[in-house]
This record gives C-alpha cells, structure tokens and sequence, in this order.
C-alpha cells in the first residue's frame, strides 16, 4: 500500500462552546472525502459517537471500493462483473494479495506457491476428532483455524515480511483442505487428500464430495460456477469480519488467530451467516402463497422477523454480487437439469413482490449476495451448515489482503475506540448491612 495517497481537499469548521475548530478534509481516488478527526480529541476534548460506524472510515485502503447509491464494487479497480466474468479465484487471491493482476510468471509462481501449501499438519486430523459429529463447520473452523497458530510457528512473526507472506499462503491454500475436512467428519467420512494437479475450486470439490472407494471426476461446469461464487465473495472493504481481522491484527496477533477471529464474526446470521439464514427462510416459507404473511412478518417493527438475504448496510440499491449469484444460480440449475426447484420459486417470487412494496423501495431494500448463494450451494450438494463455511473459505484472501496492507501502513497503531459514557458517577462503597 502506498501510504497517505489521501490529499487535502479543505477543511471543516466545527463550532463548540464559542470556539471553532478547523478539521482537515481528505480525498481519495473514489467515493465520499472524509474528515480527520484524530486531533479533535486533544484540541477540543470532544469524542464522535458513531455506533456501528454506519459514517466512520476506520482505515485508508487500496483494496476494494464499493458504492452502496451505484451499486458498484471493484476489486483493486476491476469490477466484480468483469472479474466474474473473465477472471478465476486464485487470479483474484493475487489480485487482492499484490494489487494487479499477475503476468504468466508470476500466476506461474503464484500457483505453486499456493498449490504447495494445500496439505495440513496429519496432527491436525486428530484435533477435528474432539469435536462432536453434529458440531457446526463454523464451529470448527474458528477451532482449527485458530489452531494452526500452534503449528506454525515459523510464519507468526508479523513484522517479518517474509513471514507474513508465507502464513498469508499457507491460509489461502489450507482453508479448502479445512473446510473439505468439516463437512468430512460431520458425514463421518474419510478426509481426502488434496491432488496437486487439479485447480484450486475443483481439489476442494474432490476434497468434499470424493470418497476413496471410487474415483471422482469434477464436473468443470459446477467448479467453474463454484468459482465465481468465491470470487463474488472474496473481499468487501470494512465488513463487520474484515474489522475484527483488522483489530485483532492492530494488536499484533498472528494471523491464524485474526482469521480465526473474522471467522467468528462472520458466523452471525446478519453477516456471512445470512446465507444459511436465507435458505432456511425460504424452506420455512416452503411455497409462493404464504410469502405475503412474511413480507408483512418483515415490515412489522415488533416482529424479530428478518428477510433474510434482503438490505445491506452499504447497498442501498441492488447488491451487484446479487445479479452475478442470480446467473451462477442459473447456470447450475440448468447443468443439472434442476428446472422446477420451488425454492428457486419462493425466491424469484420473494423478490418481485418485495420490491414492488413501498416498505421495501422506501427503506432501498434489495438482495444481497446471500439471496440466490443457498439455493446454488444447496444445488452443488452442499449440506446448508456449510453455506458460511464456503463463504469463510472464499473471504480468507479478502481478510488475509487487508490484514497485510494494514501491517504495511507505517501510521499503524493498535484501535482502540473510546465510548459516550452515561452509567454511574463515583459513588462511594456501602458494607452489606448499610444497603
Ligand atoms: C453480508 O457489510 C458487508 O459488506 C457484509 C457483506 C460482505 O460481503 O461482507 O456484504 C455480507 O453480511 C450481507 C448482508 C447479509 N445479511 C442479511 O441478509 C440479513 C438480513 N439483513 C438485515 O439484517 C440488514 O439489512 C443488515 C444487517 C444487512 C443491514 O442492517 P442495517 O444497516 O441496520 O440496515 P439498514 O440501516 O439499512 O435498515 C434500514 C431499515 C431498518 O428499519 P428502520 O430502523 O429504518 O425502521 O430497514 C430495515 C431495518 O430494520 N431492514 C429490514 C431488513 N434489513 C433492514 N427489514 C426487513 N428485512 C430486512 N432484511
């Protein structure tokens, strides 16, 4: 990352008590200016309150830039749709990792870097037994994950730039191999090996769905669609996991430990766990005559009711992973001959009526990436409890690339928000028998 590439574009006066402050203001090459408050504090004894940090900008990056009002995501300044299109996962992972798109030779050695990383310690095998059958894959990754950090000790020094580039390896290559293991031991089957030659989507796939009592041939066309779906998914700027990645990093934990952390939050069904969530929705709706009682359930402020796979904090026009989700989502169902799915159905009709309903438009409500994402994952044959898992899988670069560039930032300090307090006073101690 090239360091303070903001440039000053103005100021803002604050007026406070009858005094005025000047707040520098800076520009980037897209999106909003932002204010730089961090002298605010010292010269006016002031904080800014901003829960859920919906108008705060935690760091300055050059990894991917979204527009919520266009719609727009960019990779290193290629659109998701043009990557979706023409580009393959691991060519993102080095896209996002270097910040260009490689040339032959270094794809070359890109390739075998990852590919060659792609085993886990056979000790780590046992560790997946101490869970129970039934765990959660999300479960057990935040477990294993965090547990490479006891394996690798060579790679966890982060000021160590070498170091910081072999553990950025060994997660983008190890994180299929986990999570081909999760679902493994959750249907009580052997853990398959991975095959070297084989691409990066189609040796998890080999991984997840093989079994050592026949061979297994990937189908190119679902590995090509799984492909797409991990490059939908593979960054998305100061996301609610890529912040915790980036906090826990600020203080210097190793980042099998920050990936573990990310992993933990995007578990949550209101971030990365909301394609698991929607799926469910749409098997509890079941058919296209009860939609109307759960499009009233989701604009009734007294009912917990979500729709799932709907809004977006960023978003507030249609997601464009969403669209390019809706064609994989297509595209697999066509490849296997899986025309008349009624959850496709619900889905499709979910989303017409949706948004046409003023509640809806008013409040810019649209699908988000995890809408069509079940219906395909299911569709691939994966089980629903491992629809967050494949999105951990996918993510790992996004968080591994963000957690490298802030490393990298020379005004790198450990984050540590304040907060408005409004509890108790001092108040002196009263012994048990004066209360
Ligand atoms: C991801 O941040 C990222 O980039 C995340 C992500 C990524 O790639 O990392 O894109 C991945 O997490 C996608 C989002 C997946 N989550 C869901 O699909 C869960 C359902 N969606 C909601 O929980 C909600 O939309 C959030 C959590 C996604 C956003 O929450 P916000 O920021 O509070 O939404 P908002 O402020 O835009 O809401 C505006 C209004 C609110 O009502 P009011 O307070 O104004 O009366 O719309 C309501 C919300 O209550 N609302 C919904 C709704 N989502 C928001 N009402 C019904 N159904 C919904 N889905």
């Amino acid at each position: 990352m090239n360091p303070n590439k903001a440039v000053a574009a103005g100021s803002a006066t604050l007026m406070y008590q009858n005094k005025s402050f000047e707040l520098p203001v800076l520009a980037g090459t897209e999106g909003p200016n932002v204010v730089d408050i961090r002298k605010l504090y010292g010269e006016s004894d002031l904080f800014t309150y901003d829960p859920g940090f919906t108008s705060t900008a935690s760091c300055e990056s050059d990894i991917t830039f979204i527009d919520g009002d266009r719609g727009i995501l960019l990779y290193r300044g290629y659109s998701i749709d043009d990557l979706a299109e023409h580009s393959n996962f691991l060519e993102v992972c080095f896209l996002l990792l270097y910040g260009n798109l490689p040339e032959k030779a270094e794809m070359q050695r890109f390739h075998k870097a990852i590919t060659h990383h792609t085993m886990v310690h056979e000790q780590l095998a046992s560790f997946f037994h101490g869970f129970r059958r039934d765990a959660h894959p999300m479960a057990i990754m935040c477990g294993v994950v965090g547990a490479l950090s006891a394996f690798y000790h060579d790679s966890t020094d982060i000021n160590d730039p070498h170091q910081r580039e072999i553990a950025s390896h060994r997660l983008i290559a190890k994180i299929p191999t986990l999570a081909a293991m999760a679902y493994k031991y959750s249907i009580g089957q052997p853990f398959v090996y991975p095959l070297n030659h084989l691409g990066y989507t189609e040796n998890f796939l080999r991984m997840t769905f093989a079994v050592p009592a026949e061979d297994y041939k990937v189908n190119p066309v679902l590995a090509k669609a799984l492909d797409t779906i991990f490059i939908l998914h593979a960054d998305h700027e100061q996301n609610a996991s890529t912040s915790t990645v980036r906090l826990a990093g600020s203080s210097g934990a190793n980042p099998f430990a920050c990936i573990a952390a990310g992993i933990a939050c995007l578990w949550g069904p209101a971030h990365g766990g909301a394609n698991e969530a929607a799926l469910r929705m749409l098997e509890e709706i079941g058919s296209v005559d009860h939609i109307p009682e759960y499009i009233r359930r989701a604009k009734d402020k007294d009912d917990p009711f979500r729709l799932m796979g709907f809004g977006h904090r960023v978003y507030k026009n249609y997601d464009p992973r969403a669209k390019a989700m809706q064609q994989q989502c297509h595209a697999v169902l066509d490849e296997l001959g899986v025309h008349d799915d009624p959850l496709l159905k619900v889905a499709m009709e979910l989303e017409r009526i949706a948004l046409q309903d003023e509640y809806f438009i008013d409040k810019k409500l649209y699908p988000n990436i995890d809408f069509y994402s079940g219906i395909t994952l299911k569709a691939l044959g994966f089980p629903t409890s491992m629809f967050t898992a494949l999105f951990a899988l996918a993510r790992t670069v996004g968080w591994i690339a963000q957690w490298k560039e802030m490393l990298e930032d020379p005004e790198l300090k450990i984050g540590r928000p304040r907060q408005l307090y409004t509890g108790a006073s001092r108040r002196d101690y009263l012994p048990l028998n004066q209360r």
